[in-house]
């Protein structure tokens, strides 16, 4: 099955959901390694980078920053750093899709000492970029948004350490802290009430910085070299979270996914699946850089799939495969309640909303809620003309859920799929048994 741009996507009911399939790269720690690489003296190389376009992305601004980006071998990409010195980009840096890369980027260039003007496409441009220019601007940085979004204005210079407390549970912007913090004079601390993924700090650390946590404090000495590695990106979780939740679907289901990523950080999915009634077999695990990659055999226990409710520290935890639990969420028996996840609205669409309108269209009854939905159980959806918004999460969350209902099902936008996960159809299709 292939997708081209504004043509529906046509997802056929399935009978079952059985096979074998390998991730590509995980999404954040592409970013991470890409933009940490950039900055480095050497050259790294990666195998498995993302396939999707947002890291890509990332890529793309590290070489207008000065970095030589070689893909010419397919086993890896190739970062030549410039050595802890950005040069100054010629053009805008363009960050298309991907709020990683313009939060995390900001926080990374802010202080080299030119002006830099980061762009993204009409929905990044939409997204809260306040959250890093208030703690950027408090190291030092001079930094303009319009309306506290992009075009971002970066006017970047020495910056000095500080103590930070994140408002809100955001890796990103805990990154865009870090990354300074590593580059600035002093020691910079950040506390994180509740505890993102550490993608970062495993990053840091493999391309030779240090810091220290003690308890949720995390501390940071400035003015960091970095050195090139060679690393593995681990498959990416977040991908995976749709076919774990269309292995759930079907009661004879068998799923093999290898080399997963499997960060304690990122893993509550893993947990969440076995509540809803999933049976996960781990057949390997091993280390790479701080990074957990493991090789996982999913089916369906007997019985009927139970319910949940999402809240608290596992709503922020579960940030992006929230779109795939609440859309498959009609088919369990006790149905799916989430709460404390308003980032949602603030994601690459308005997720709570658009996953509202898109399961009423297919027939589910609900109640939205400011910062989540309530999404009863035991019901039967029919097929749907689907909107994505032109965002990955959506489209492929719907694509799941379109597995099991009555009729077929047309993915508007599904070509968006191609920002994290581009992929996706084909292996749907190889996957689903109908
Ligand atoms: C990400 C963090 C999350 C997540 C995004 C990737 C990261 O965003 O939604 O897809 O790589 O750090 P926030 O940090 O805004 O919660």
């Amino acid at each position: 099955m292939s997708t081209s741009a504004n043509v529906p996507q046509i997802v056929l009911p399935a009978r079952s959901f059985q096979g074998s399939i390998t991730l590509p790269g995980d999404k954040s720690i592409s970013h991470r390694y890409a933009m940490l690489a950039g900055l480095a003296q050497g050259t790294t190389r990666l195998s498995n980078f993302s396939t999707g376009a947002d890291p890509h992305s990332s890529l793309a601004c590290m070489e207008a920053l000065g970095a030589i980006v070689d893909r010419s071998d397919p086993a890896y990409i190739a970062v030549t750093g410039v050595s802890g010195s950005f040069s100054a980009p010629t053009v805008p840096l363009d960050c298309g899709n991907s709020g990683s890369t313009m939060r995390m980027l900001a926080g990374l260039i802010a202080s080299h000492p030119h002006t830099y003007t980061l762009v993204g496409d009409a929905s990044l441009s939409l997204r809260p970029m306040e959250r890093v220019r208030r703690p950027l601007s408090e190291m030092g940085a001079h930094i303009e948004l319009v309306e506290g979004h992009a075009p971002m204005i970066i006017h970047g210079g020495p910056l000095r350490a500080i103590d930070f407390e994140t408002p809100i549970p955001s890796a990103q912007v805990k990154t865009a802290v870090l990354f300074a913090g590593l580059q600035a004079a002093g020691t910079t601390s950040l506390l994180e009430a509740i505890r993102t993924r550490d993608h970062t700090e495993q990053a840091l650390r493999a391309f030779g910085a240090t810091w220290t946590r003690a308890e949720d404090r995390l501390v940071i000495r400035g003015r960091q070299q970095l050195s090139a590695v060679d690393a593995t990106v681990p498959g990416d979780l977040s991908s995976a979270a749709f076919f774990l939740c269309a292995a759930l679907l079907f009661p004879d289901s068998n799923l093999v996914l290898d080399s997963i990523g499997m960060n304690p950080t990122r893993s509550a999915l893993l947990d969440v699946i076995v509540a809803l009634g999933g049976r996960i077999k781990v057949l390997n695990v091993e280390e790479h850089h701080g990074e957990l990659i493991g090789t996982i055999q999913v089916n369906r226990a007997p019985g009927a799939l139970k319910g949940l409710e999402i809240s608290g520290a596992l709503a922020a935890q579960l940030i992006d495969e929230l779109p795939v639990l609440a859309a498959i969420a009609p088919y369990t028996s006790e149905g799916i309640r989430i709460r404390d996840a308003k980032e949602l609205r603030v994601k690459e669409s308005d997720r709570i909303a658009l996953v509202a309108k898109n399961l009423r269209a297919m027939g589910a009854e609900l109640t939205e809620h400011e910062d989540g939905l309530d999404i009863p159980g035991n019901q039967q959806l029919h097929g749907a003309s689907i909107d994505s918004g032109t965002d990955h999460r959506i489209a492929m969350a719907f694509s799941i859920a379109a597995l099991r209902a009555s009729s077929q099902s047309e993915i508007d936008g599904a070509e968006a799929a191609a920002i994290s996960f581009p992929e996706f159809f084909t292996h749907l299709e190889t996957l689903s048994v109908r």
